[in-house]
């Protein structure tokens, strides 16, 4: 209380920056439509909402990346004109974007020091000596002397906080900070933004996560569709409560799932080696197992190997070496359509170029690919009532929101998108089903359905191949997880079996032996 009252600021719990009526139009979408919002001093406020609700806009508005086209924000009760982020580090507001804005090449200190010195010289002593301090003082261990480039996506958003604490602000914003992070990651990070707060600093943090908001933050407001749905104390609400307002509807949280017994393998991948030639990957002697009716899921952090698994899966890449049989049969050389005949379903993370043809329509896209032609065709000859029906019943059942069937797959959003991929794969009843990030840009609604849906086709005898960064999505639908770090799986176990902090343990390279000693 005395140290606010000293500097004359407005004290903990006042309004320190607020947003008044802010509107922001882009093209076709009203991504903040009069938005309200009041940042408290030393508050961990977070911004909730699904994608595209407007949470990142409103923070590029906050941090002079975007004016509002209406309304206005005020800090200190002051009216705040930004026009450049320069501006808003100037007024005490720093942000650390999704993409973070390091120079690879060059070390902790010098990013950190880059922008902060006007003048050539660059003053890296004093700049050493303030960083090590911060470094000790909050326990994280990073060398300033490193380069940039050769630190894990946690280690450099470490350095992004930091060049921004550098700078002096006293409001941060933090837009998605915990996607790059483990468990451990996101437990420190969580520790330290407290720390920080107690003494002293605002923070702002954007997340879709409702467990996030719950764990770290003092107040929480949903937005969505550009909207302030409204700010709420955390402690009076529960994940229900947020979801609701997320959604604008009851959600069912959990995926309901009864236990299975993995019959024969579908899948076996036995020491495969992937040479890194296309910068998807590479794998270093990567085996994994799965069985009909059962769901595997495989852990990691991004960058670990996952695209390269997929691609071997599919037969987009060859193996060097090792080998793999789907379906008891030898497909280590085999091209992807035939992969595909063995009858297997693939939902690559990236949509785009990997599952669809964009310039196609949304009908031509749902029944893509040999095996799904031919059940809908005779002896050449296609059955446009058969494809219509099949494409009313997926437009019907995933909710994929497109003005007709056929409509130009490229005008729809990326939700969408991965609807038709999901609703075209899963129609063929495949005995394998391999499935990368199968929700990432999923609204709430669309989520909980493709996890039910994988879940009814393991319940059906399909073997399923999940790979996803989001470790609540692995624990809720995995009968084994399985953890891949460095083009290896370095462990397999059941879900009940372990703990998040086990889990994300692997994920950061530890082996069973050293976890004894942490
Ligand atoms: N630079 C831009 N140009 C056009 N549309 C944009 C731009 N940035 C965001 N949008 C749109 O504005 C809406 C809100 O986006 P965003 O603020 O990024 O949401 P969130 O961060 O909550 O996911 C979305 O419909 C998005 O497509
Ligand atoms: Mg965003």
């Amino acid at each position: 209380m005395a140290d606010a009252a000293e500097s004359g600021a407005a004290a903990p719990g006042e309004n320190i920056l607020v947003a008044e009526e802010v509107t922001k139009v882009f093209p076709g979408v009203v991504a903040n439509d009069a938005v309200n919002v009041e940042i408290r001093r030393a508050e961990i406020h977070c911004l909730l909402g699904e994608n595209g609700a407007g949470k990142t806009t409103l923070a590029d508005i906050l941090y002079g990346v975007y004016q509002p086209d209406d309304g206005r924000v005020l800090l200190e009760g002051k009216p705040l004109e930004l026009h450049s982020p320069r501006d808003a580090i100037e007024a005490g507001i720093g942000m650390v974007h999704q993409h973070f804005e390091l120079v690879p090449p060059m070390s902790v200190i010098e990013n950190v020091v880059i922008g902060t010195q006007a003048r050539q010289w660059l003053d890296l002593t004093e700049a050493r000596r303030r960083l090590e301090e911060f470094f000790a003082d909050y326990d994280v261990e990073i060398d300033p002397e490193a380069e940039v480039g050769r630190l894990s996506v946690g280690e450099q958003q470490w350095v992004e906080i930091f060049k921004t604490l550098y700078f002096g602000v006293e409001i941060l914003i933090l837009d998605e900070p915990t996607a790059v992070l483990t468990p451990q990651g996101i437990e420190e990070l969580f520790r330290i933004l407290r720390r920080m707060r107690d003494e002293g600093l605002t923070i702002i943090l954007i997340t879709h996560k409702l467990k996030e908001v719950m764990d770290l933050s003092d107040r929480v407001t949903v937005l969505r569709r550009g909207k302030v749905v409204g700010t709420v104390d955390t402690a009076d609400v529960d994940q229900r409560d947020l979801a609701r307002m997320m959604v604008g509807r009851d959600v069912l949280m959990q995926a309901d799932k009864a236990a299975s017994e993995a019959g024969e393998p579908v899948l076996e991948v036995d020491e495969i080696h992937l040479e890194s030639d296309t910068g998807r990957g590479s794998l270093e002697g990567l085996s994994i197992t799965v069985g009909s009716g059962e769901i595997v899921g495989v852990a990691g952090v991004s960058g670990n190997g996952q695209n390269a698994l997929f691609d071997a899966v599919v037969g987009v890449r060859h193996p060097a070496s090792g080998s793999i049989r789907i379906a008891g049969q030898d497909t280590t050389e085999s091209a992807p359509h035939r992969i595909a005949t063995l009858g297997v379903a693939s939902v690559p993370a990236d949509r785009i170029a990997q599952g669809l043809m964009m310039d196609f329509s949304v009908k031509e896209n749902l029944v893509l690919g040999n095996q799904r032609e031919r059940q809908f065709s005779r002896a050449g000859i296609l059955n446009r009532g058969q494809i219509d029906a099949f494409a009313a019943e997926s437009i019907d059942s995933f909710e994929i929101k497109t003005p007709s069937a056929s409509q130009i797959t490229r005008t729809l959003s990326g939700g969408n998108l991965q609807k038709i991929i999901m609703a075209r794969e899963l129609s063929g009843q495949p005995q394998l089903i391999v499935a990368h990030q199968p929700t990432r840009g999923l609204d709430i609604a669309a989520t909980e359905y493709v996890r039910r849906r994988l879940i009814q086709e393991r319940d059906r005898g399909a073997g399923v191949l999940l790979m996803s960064e989001d470790l609540d999505e692995i624990f809720q639908l995995s009968d084994r997880i399985a953890v891949i770090y460095d083009g290896r799986i370095v462990a397999v176990t059941e879900p009940d079996a372990t703990t998040l902090e086990q889990i994300g343990m692997h994920m950061a390279g530890a082996s069973d032996t050293d976890q004894g000693s942490q």
